[in-house]
């Protein structure tokens, strides 16, 4: 199938897909124990650097111009989103100066894409799939806030960060658009979707299961 048709129906894969990641039912949580805001933005810390992280080691194992630069946007992007979230964590009294969110090494879905060595590969898991699940995520997370009675996390979400991520996603597609153009690399992308999108899933059961956490925002 053309390169277009490939990207679109991928898309309306998702959709359905993450609708799984998308707890409606859930969306009334009884807010307890450790489940605050300062401790998920915690969690975002990490989600961020790794984001950056993973960008960065993409960006200078690829000779294509486009790609280089649409990693380094995201890098830089994912930094920023580092830097707002500890600034809001100082506000709400953690000072996240001293805190590192690596410390206990990185998480299953950072080892799987940094072993992804093709771009139409990284760009179908790390950018389209890993931003779409991430602007999910953050539309709960801001939902969270809301609730919380949290205005200034909620309004960084909502005016930056969310719209960040879904950007991240459109550089997703229209890589996707220009590499997935034969079957075997259509294939190839496919496959890393969809361990994307099931490793998503895994962290969110585990989470779940964990501490009860099903809005820690995405990157
Ligand atoms: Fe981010
Ligand atoms: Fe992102």
């Amino acid at each position: 199938m053309t390169a277009e048709e490939f990207v679109r129906r991928l898309g309306e894969e998702h959709q359905t897909l993450l609708k799984r990641l998308d707890p409606a039912a859930t969306l009334t949580p009884e807010v307890s124990g450790d489940l605050t805001v300062v401790n998920l933005l915690k969690v975002a810390l990490k989600n961020e650097i790794e984001a950056t992280e993973i960008a960065a080691r993409w960006l200078v194992t690829t000779d294509d111009v486009d790609v280089k630069m649409a990693f380094a946007r995201q890098a830089g992007d994912e930094a920023k989103h580092y830097r707002m979230i500890a600034d809001r964590l100082r506000e709400l009294g953690f000072d996240a100066r001293g805190f590192n969110p690596i410390a206990k090494g990185y998480g299953p879905l950072f080892k799987y894409l940094d072993g992804l060595e093709s771009t139409v590969e990284r760009v179908a898991a790390g950018q389209f799939t890993r931003e779409a699940i991430a602007v999910v995520k953050n539309r709960q997370f801001i939902e969270f806030c809301d609730r919380a009675g949290d205005k200034g996390t909620a309004t960084l979400y909502r005016d930056v960060i969310e719209p960040d991520e879904r950007f991240h996603h459109e550089l997703g597609r229209a890589l996707l658009l220009r590499y997935a153009t034969s079957p075997e690399a259509q294939e190839r992308a496919r496959r890393a979707a969809a361990r994307t999108l099931a490793l998503a899933e895994e962290l969110q059961a585990t989470a779940l299961a964990a501490a009860g956490v099903h809005h820690a925002p995405g990157c």
